[in-house]
């Protein structure tokens, strides 16, 4: 078997950057919509009391992946990191292993990706600035790419102030740290904490503006109040996830949302389906996190070491 290529955290963020993340983003939701990318759902296996194990597999471009990821909440405790693990990618007509690649700094690219993706098709064409509530590693790095999605200006808001004036400070001049309502009044708010309690509450909502939910990316979590997320014009990566484990299931399980109050982002993104529905609306994306999306930032990954610039060690398997 020949050698495989290694490709660690840092060399991942080197190769890809967020303008590239967005547009393979973007593409990975209208390969899949039209089915010529496909996606096996998500498989859990819990590991209690600690956290769980995630396998993703994708399918797409002539690239077989599949990512296994954690979730153990208290690792920070132990000085690791919440989220780690590695992507498999093979190739789809031999099977050969073309690279074992770190999973965290994908699905940071990935997650940041989408919020840009989902604020370029759903918020209004004169939004300018974007409002972050939750300022850790993925809401960092949606920051990132809405900046680099146009979005120069903005407040960022985290209880943990220095790494809000740490991040305002990284993302330039039109950027600084602000309160919950600073952030709340910008022209897209994206929303990315744990979601163990809501940060938008229907009182929060204010018309023409879009709202990016990322951080309610499982079972139990919810960043916005079900009677907020009754109101809005909803959208989703996937319903099949959104409905059991996003910010949609609340409003779901509580018989307020049905399938057909919710687009799919990719029926958009293709034009099957209409966007946002007026200027006054507010609309809400939930992301729970698609491997689509992963296989996209791994096929960058790939094209990156095919073009010579990624230097990276390779093993024998
Ligand atoms: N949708 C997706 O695809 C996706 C992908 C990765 C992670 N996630 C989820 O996103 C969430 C955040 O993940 P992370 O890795 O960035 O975590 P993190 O711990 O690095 O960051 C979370 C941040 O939220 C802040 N926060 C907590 N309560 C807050 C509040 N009330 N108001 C404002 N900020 C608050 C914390 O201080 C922290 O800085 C998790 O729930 C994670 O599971 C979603």
């Amino acid at each position: 078997m020949p050698d495989v290529p290694i490709i660690g955290h840092d060399a991942v963020l080197a190769a890809v950057t967020p303008a590239d993340a967005i547009e393979r983003t973007r593409a990975a939701f209208l390969h899949h919509r039209r089915g010529a990318w496909v996606m096996p759902s998500k498989i859990y296996l819990e590991s209690p009391p600690f956290g769980d194990f995630r396998a993703m597999p994708a399918l797409g471009d002539g690239l077989a992946m599949l990512k296994w990821i954690s979730s153990f909440p208290g690792n920070p405790a132990r000085g690791l990191p919440t989220v780690m693990g590695v992507i498999a990618l093979s190739d789809a007509e031999t099977s050969e292993l073309l690279a074992l690649i770190d999973a965290r700094s994908v699905t940071a690219l990935r997650t940041g990706a989408v919020a840009a993706v989902a604020a370029q098709a759903l918020a209004r064409p004169q939004a300018t600035s974007a409002g972050l509530i939750g300022c850790g590693l993925h809401g960092a790095w949606a920051a990132r790419c809405l900046v680099a999605a146009g979005y120069a200006s903005g407040v960022c808001h985290d209880p943990r102030t220095p790494l809000a004036d740490a991040l305002a400070a990284e993302l330039g001049a039109g950027w600084r740290a602000g309160s919950r309502a600073e952030a709340l009044a910008c022209d897209v708010v994206t929303c990315v904490t744990p979601g163990s309690a809501p940060v938008v509450t229907d009182d929060d909502l204010r018309p023409g503006a879009h709202l990016n939910m990322l951080g309610a990316d499982g079972p139990g979590k919810a960043e916005a109040t079900v009677d907020a997320v009754a109101r809005c014009a909803l959208f989703c990566d996937e319903w099949a996830q959104a409905s059991h484990g996003g910010e949609l299931t609340g409003a779901v399980q509580a018989g307020r949302v049905t399938r057909a109050d919710v687009t799919d982002l990719g029926a958009v993104l293709a034009g099957e389906e209409p966007g946002r529905p007026g200027e006054k609306a507010t609309t809400l994306f939930d992301s729970t996190g698609l491997a689509i999306q992963d296989l996209a930032i791994a096929a960058a990954v790939l094209a990156a070491l095919r073009e010579g610039r990624i230097d990276v060690p390779a093993a024998q398997l």
